[in-house]
């Protein structure tokens, strides 16, 4: 008898696609993400980064910070953004690479600008690169690709340890990428002193406990196949979140256009009167991201707008949130965590819908049509 298995099946570890080891994955990829990087003595917290260590004094010090990247990278960089402005409270600009290189940016000498990139080798990224390093700029890589371009060409940088992505649509390299930027931004805030080592303490200890509660998260997949089932044939899907979790609603919408070929948007769930609220029917699923932070009465009265309409609806809602249930047909449940932390689980429930409606709509979910891993050409 013969054993005949690809390198590509034993690759993918007994799933059937990359992409949903790789989502499998994340418990693990965090963990590798901060593995060596969070230290707690006589029972206070300290962070570690051995790229910034001698680049923290700059980095505390100025006046305003830029995140240059595309796709998935640039959905990551907003949530650092706001990351980053909540504890540093230094202002940052979110760019996307593409355009950022071609309007004659306006840099400073005393700018830092972080370059994003899973890959490290995006074209637009890099040339964005060059563009800052001409302009005196500090630039920063933040990437997972070890020796990759933009890690070689960048001053100084953290790769983010989620290992090898090689479904092209990303998913545990956004998580880590959030992850990366929460620490970066913790470090800068205490070097600052914006933040007491109290609360410092306080965060690293919910960091680490993120694996464990995506891997509750992930138990639940069956709801996500549900809610697959239901919903698979729809032409048009939007997805709402506030706060930490508007940009989660960008990369919800992304995902599922990436490999599904379904047309969705995403959108901060207050823009809604603004025009989407028109195209609410019976036939509009409306992804909310509502876990209970301070904006959860805000995007309670958006969802009742959209049921007032006859948009069905799915939520991803704390656990223990009884109320949401009279609103929403199906709701996720994540666990507990800070609001500043919660995109890197909220974001998981939508990247395992994105997944398994491509499944069921028999798309080749590991190499969608038209798309790349990494676009190294314009
Ligand atoms: C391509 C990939 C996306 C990725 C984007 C940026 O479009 O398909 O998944 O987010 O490039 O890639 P980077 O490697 O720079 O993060």
């Amino acid at each position: 008898e013969e054993l005949s298995f690809s390198i590509e099946q034993i690759e993918k570890g007994g799933f059937p696609h990359f992409m949903i080891k790789e989502i499998f994955e994340q418990p693990e990829s965090i963990q590798n993400t901060i593995r060596g990087r969070i230290y707690f003595e006589n029972g206070s917290g300290r962070i570690q980064l051995g790229g910034l260590a001698d680049y923290l004094d700059r980095l505390a010090s100025a006046k305003r910070f830029i995140f240059c990247a595309c796709g998935t990278s640039w959905h990551a960089s907003l949530v650092g953004e706001y990351l980053f402005e909540h504890f540093t409270r230094i202002p940052v600009c979110v760019e996307y690479a593409s355009e950022f290189r071609y309007r004659n940016p306006i840099i400073y000498k005393d700018d830092i600008v972080f370059f994003i990139s899973q890959s490290g080798e995006t074209a637009d990224t890099l040339a964005a690169l060059k563009e800052a390093k001409s302009k005196g700029a500090l630039t920063i890589g933040i990437c997972n690709v070890v020796g990759s371009s933009i890690s070689r060409e960048t001053e100084c940088g953290v790769y983010i340890h989620a290992g090898p992505e090689i479904g092209v649509a990303s998913t545990k390299a956004f998580t880590s990428q959030v992850i990366t930027l929460s620490l970066i931004a913790l470090a800068i805030a205490s070097k600052r002193g914006e933040i007491s080592t109290k609360l410092i303490t306080e965060y690293l200890h919910e960091l680490n406990s993120i694996p464990k509660k995506i891997q509750n998260l992930l138990s639940q997949n069956s709801i996500m196949q549900e809610i697959a089932k239901e919903f698979n044939n729809a032409s048009n899907f939007l997805y709402l979140g506030r706060g930490f979790n508007f940009p989660v609603a960008l990369e919800g919408a992304l995902k599922l256009k990436e490999i599904s070929y379904i047309h969705a948007e995403g959108y901060p769930a207050a823009e809604l009167k603004h025009g989407p609220i028109a195209l609410i029917d019976e036939f509009m699923p409306v992804v909310f991201i509502a876990i209970k932070d301070s904006l959860y009465p805000k995007i309670i009265s958006n969802i009742e707008e959209i049921k007032a309409r006859g948009g069905r609806i799915i939520a991803i809602a704390s656990e223990g949130d009884t109320n949401i249930e009279s609103l929403a047909e199906y709701v996720i449940r994540v666990p507990q965590i800070i609001d500043f932390f919660s995109p890197v689980l909220t974001s998981i429930p939508l990247q395992l819908l994105a997944y398994y409606i491509a499944v069921l709509r028999g798309c080749d979910v590991d190499q969608p049509r038209n798309l790349a891993k990494s676009v190294t050409v314009e």
